[in-house]
């Protein structure tokens, strides 16, 4: 890979994703040694720069870049200088007069990560901006889908929530269409983007939208739950939770209508009983943790492309 940046994986070719998804499955069995580190990355600093709430994605990408021996410094804007005004700007410009290596940014604006391109000299890599994209999400999704179902392509996807506010169906949508697999994205009309019909993306006939759970999970090989993003809304989007619940939630006998053999995913954090039920979360169908596990190894490759190991 040639690149210098992972800013979106709307500018991702298919052989790109390939090679960081092979990538990534070399790197999965460093986890499971006594000693967990190879010695690819020593010398480099990556700084992980997050201006929004996070468990999986901040502590996945230092625990990835500790696997592979690089030094990584965690910066969260309540204990940085932003707190007392700091542009991002001149966050990006103090960062990159340490001569950071790499700078892993998550920001609730979209375009944040590609200002800090321009910017500074370091790798940038897109943790997740506003509702546009998180493409290390998208990534390792997939992961999980080629290990579970060995392929990538021909498959139904069904993407269910508060598609509105979500960068992973974004990012998912933009990787899964690009091998050819049905993404179906479902919400109450006020959670579902508008224009959502003319998003631009590669294969834009395997983009299908619509309101009814039944025709989204209806023969589904994968079904992804999204998260309630309360704290995006500042008006209310449905009457209540107990509705949302009923037409929109994930129950045992909804995940009945899908392929006997479906999987059941979810970026996190869930809001339990609220887009899932919890028996499903916890249930045979579900692969959630499977998505933690991929997180690193996904993220050890990405950080071993950009920074040229
Ligand atoms: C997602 C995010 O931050 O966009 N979470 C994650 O990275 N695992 C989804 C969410 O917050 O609901």
């Amino acid at each position: 890979m040639t690149r210098k940046h992972l800013l979106g994986i709307q500018d991702l070719d298919r052989e790109e994703i390939l090679e960081i998804l092979d990538t990534a499955e070399s790197f999965q069995e460093v986890s499971t040694r006594p000693i967990k580190k190879v010695p690819t990355l020593r010398g480099k600093t990556i700084i992980n720069l997050f201006f929004e709430a996070s468990t999986r994605t901040r502590t996945s990408f230092e625990i990835a870049g500790k696997r592979l021996s690089a030094d990584v410094v965690n910066v969260s804007a309540s204990t940085s200088s932003v707190s007392k005004g700091e542009t991002l700007i001149d966050t990006a410009k103090t960062l990159d007069a340490m001569a950071a290596d790499c700078v892993v940014i998550r920001h609730s604006s979209s375009g944040a990560p590609n200002t800090l391109a321009r910017l500074t000299k370091a790798s940038i890599i897109n943790a997740g901006d506003g509702a546009h994209e998180h493409p290390t999400q998208a990534l390792l999704d997939a992961f999980t889908i080629r290990m579970r179902k060995g392929r990538l392509d021909d498959l139904k996807v069904a993407i269910i929530g508060d598609v509105a506010h979500s960068r992973v169906a974004r990012s998912n949508v933009h990787l899964l269409t690009k091998f050819g697999t049905h993404v179906w994205l479902c919400s109450t009309p006020t959670l579902m983007p508008q224009g959502v019909q003319h998003m631009v993306c590669e294969n834009r006939h395997f983009l299908h939208t619509t309101n009814s759970m039944d025709e989204a999970v209806r023969a589904a090989d994968v079904i992804m739950m999204l998260r309630v993003q309360f704290e995006r809304m500042n008006e209310s989007f449905f009457p209540s939770i107990r509705e949302y619940f009923r037409y929109f939630g994930l129950s045992r006998r909804r995940v009945e209508q899908a392929k006997p053999d479906v999987i059941i995913m979810h970026p996190g954090p869930m809001n339990r009983g609220v887009e899932i039920a919890t028996d499903v979360a916890d249930g045979p169908y579900s692969v959630i943790l499977d998505q933690v596990a991929a997180g690193v190894a996904v993220r050890m490759s990405i950080l071993y492309l950009l920074l040229g190991g």
